[in-house]
């Protein structure tokens, strides 16, 4: 008797033990679920808007190397650098931001120029990178799109040329 009684005593016990371990893991399923919807209804930049990011530091670019102020210009293309690490992660959907990657010989131009200091160098190197915007921009049909060495800076409140110390 005692037996039958522990015995049912245990069925019990694991029953209501695997209900419960039932519900948890619906709990978690839902949990996962509104978390996935979070997700997918947060914000994300779009290629757009890198490539608007990636204009304005371009155009820094320029003026920092042409005012020889070294350590700007290798502080702005490192931001272009990051902004094209961001669009393989964060646009990866879009099938042209694999073909980011053809700026890298430019960029690799543009950063050895300013690590030599070489106004030459880099004026030419920039003139590589930015065709090589364009050919990307080509090669996706986006060709009505094309960048140019700016003429002006693209902001009044910033200065480029190196500061006196
Ligand atoms: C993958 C190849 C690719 C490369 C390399 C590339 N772009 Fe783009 N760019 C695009 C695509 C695609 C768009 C259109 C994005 C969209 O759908 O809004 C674009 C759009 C733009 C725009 C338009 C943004 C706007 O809203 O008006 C600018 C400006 C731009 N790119 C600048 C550049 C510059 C500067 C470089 C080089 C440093 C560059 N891009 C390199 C593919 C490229």
């Amino acid at each position: 008797m005692q037996v039958r009684y522990y015995l049912m005593l245990l069925f019990t016990a694991t029953f209501f033990y695997a209900c419960n371990q039932s519900g948890n893991s619906a709990q978690l399923q839902l949990r996962i679920d509104s978390l996935e919807k979070e997700i997918d209804a947060s914000y994300k930049p779009g290629l757009g808007e890198f490539m608007s990011q990636i204009q304005v530091h371009h155009a820094k670019l320029w003026f920092a190397g042409k005012s020889e102020n070294w350590k700007l210009a290798d502080f702005e293309i490192h931001e272009i650098m990051e902004s094209l690490d961001d669009i393989q992660q964060y646009a990866a959907a879009r099938l042209e931001s694999k073909k980011v990657i053809m700026l890298q010989p430019a960029l690799d131009s543009v950063n050895y120029a300013i690590e030599q200091k070489n106004t030459a160098l880099f004026t030419s190197s920039f003139e590589l990178l930015t065709a090589t915007c364009n050919r990307c921009h080509a090669a996706v049909e986006y060709d009505f799109n094309k960048v140019k060495i700016p003429e002006i800076p693209p902001l009044s409140n910033q200065v480029f040329t190196p500061s006196e110390n």
